[in-house]
């Protein structure tokens, strides 16, 4: 269930948003101003926020990042403060919703923060076994681990068992352990007192209290520090969390999922992850393949993107011409759905005519290493060098650190700013990649970012006539 946080009177429309918002099954709660919210999202989180323009929103937006919590805001307010709304969205406010509220774009912010509110699109015979396990296991209380490559929909799936299980009313947390360091991972995981360190400036609940009668999903499991997994063990074990500087433990009741695009079992061997917590995460298992093993789902997901990005844009919905679907399948989707996704994102704005042709389906340039993708190389001095292509010779008077620099950076981009890829490519861990474009933006570079990185796609961009982002 979305938990939705209205920030502002309700007595006029915005109490109008939250009656549409709770008629579509959100949990509404509501504070009458920025300083209010932020208490409400320390101590219980919440999915979504609205807040009336009237409030000051980049004060919100700057407390939120220093401390951390992620939580999309969007700003509402007559289509009348095209001004006020540029400067939310310019604070950091991911949409502007225009009141009187619409009950459709409600609908589509509900639904793009709880992920695939229809469940996940299949086609192919293989994920349609698979989803029919999925449901069957969704009602046991048993954790679960998620595995598949990146962008293989393990959120959606995770989502989905969330949403079949008997925790269905409750709440679905879900935490990124590769995306932040150690010390913050174990403040977000098990919560914290006030004062517990630096900079703990309030009391906050951590993931596993937040998401008490309901389902915790941890992703990118594999990247936990074996310090965190002996404590994540004991949580557990004991089903009790100790805060940060906290005097007595806490009854939790979580039902666990996790995920990792890892092969967690050769990480136990290699001595990286627990055995004890490997087993007590991988009671099932459930493996989503590649989309390139699934072909099946490829023209559903790009009818299914197709369709989503029009509405979200304002645009026809269209159908994808042969020819265009004809490439989409030929190609191997090394990013899986999310590449899928951003394509088909590209594909509707660029397409023109009646439908979505060839033309419009631009997609990612495989890495130089697939065979075929490298154009032969162009001097001679590389041509010496088969062995890697585009030529190592021609790397010869540059210094080892500004190579490794282009390579992370171009990878990178070739992922489209998706990290978890990009590391998985270059053989490194997700937090040396973190540590090294930390590095890089330092010294000036422009890294690149996923679209829309850690936040829900595909949401409208609301915003009114006349106003630019
Ligand atoms: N079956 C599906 N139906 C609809 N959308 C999907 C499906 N599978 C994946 N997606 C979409 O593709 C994107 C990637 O999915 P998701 O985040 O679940 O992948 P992931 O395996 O967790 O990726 P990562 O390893 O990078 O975290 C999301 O935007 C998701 O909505
Ligand atoms: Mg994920």
């Amino acid at each position: 269930m979305t938990r939705l946080l209205i920030i502002g009177g309700l007595a006029a429309e915005l109490g109008q948003a939250a009656r549409i918002a709770a008629a579509r099954g959100a949990r509404i709660g509501q504070v009458d101003g920025p300083a209010a919210a932020l208490v409400q999202l320390r101590s219980e989180g919440a999915d979504l926020v609205l807040c009336d323009l009237a409030h000051d929103i980049a004060w919100l937006m700057e407390r939120l990042a220093a401390e951390r919590i992620a939580c999309p805001v969007i700003a509402c307010g007559r289509n009348a403060d095209a001004a006020a709304a540029v400067r939310a969205i310019q604070a950091g406010a991911r949409e502007f919703l225009p009141l009187p509220p619409d009950a459709e774009l409600i609908a589509a912010m509900l639904q793009a923060v709880s992920g695939e509110a229809e469940g996940p699109v299949h086609r192919d015979p293989m994920m349609g076994t698979l989803l029919a396990r999925a449901e069957a296991l969704a009602r046991a209380e048993a954790s679960i681990l998620i595995t598949g490559e990146s962008g293989t929909g393990k959120e959606v799936l995770a989502r989905y068992l969330h949403a079949h299980s008997r925790r269905a009313r409750g709440p679905f947390v879900a935490l990124n352990c590769a995306a932040l360091p150690e010390t913050l991972l174990e403040s977000e995981l098990f919560g914290h007192e006030k004062g517990a360190f630096s900079g703990a400036v309030a009391a906050r609940k951590g993931k596993f209290e937040q998401a008490d009668g309901g389902t915790l999903l941890l992703d990118e499991i594999g990247e936990m520090d074996p310090r965190l997994q002996a404590k994540l063990l004991r949580v557990i074990q004991e089903r009790e969390v100790d805060r940060l500087g906290g005097t007595a433990p806490v009854k939790v009741d979580v039902r666990l999922l996790a995920a990792t695009n890892r092969d967690l079992g050769a990480e136990v061997r290699a001595g990286r992850f627990r055995e004890d917590l490997y087993f007590r995460l991988n009671v099932v298992a459930l493996h989503i393949p590649p989309l390139r093993e699934r072909p099946g789902d490829i023209g559903a997901l790009a009818a299914h993107f197709a369709r989503r990005f029009a509405e979200a844009n304002g645009l026809p919905v269209r159908p994808l011409a042969p020819a265009a679907e004809a490439a989409l399948l030929a190609h191997p989707w090394p990013g899986n759905v999310r590449e899928l996704e951003n394509t088909l994102h590209r594909a509707v704005l660029l397409a023109e005519g009646g439908w979505i042709g060839p033309e419009a389906i631009e997609l990612t340039p495989l890495p130089p290493a697939a065979p075929g993708a490298a154009p032969p190389p162009a001097s001679t001095a590389a041509a010496a060098a088969p062995a890697a292509p585009g030529g190592v010779a021609g790397l010869v008077g540059r210094r080892m650190e500004e190579v490794e620099r282009d390579l992370i950076l171009e990878t990178l981009t070739h992922c489209l700013g998706n990290r978890t890829r990009a590391a998985e490519i270059l053989g490194i861990s997700i937090r040396t990649l973190r540590n090294k474009l930390h590095e890089y933006r330092a010294q000036g570079a422009p890294v690149p970012v996923a679209p829309g990185a850690g936040l829900p796609p595909g949401l409208p961009l609301v915003l009114p006539a006349g106003a630019g982002r």
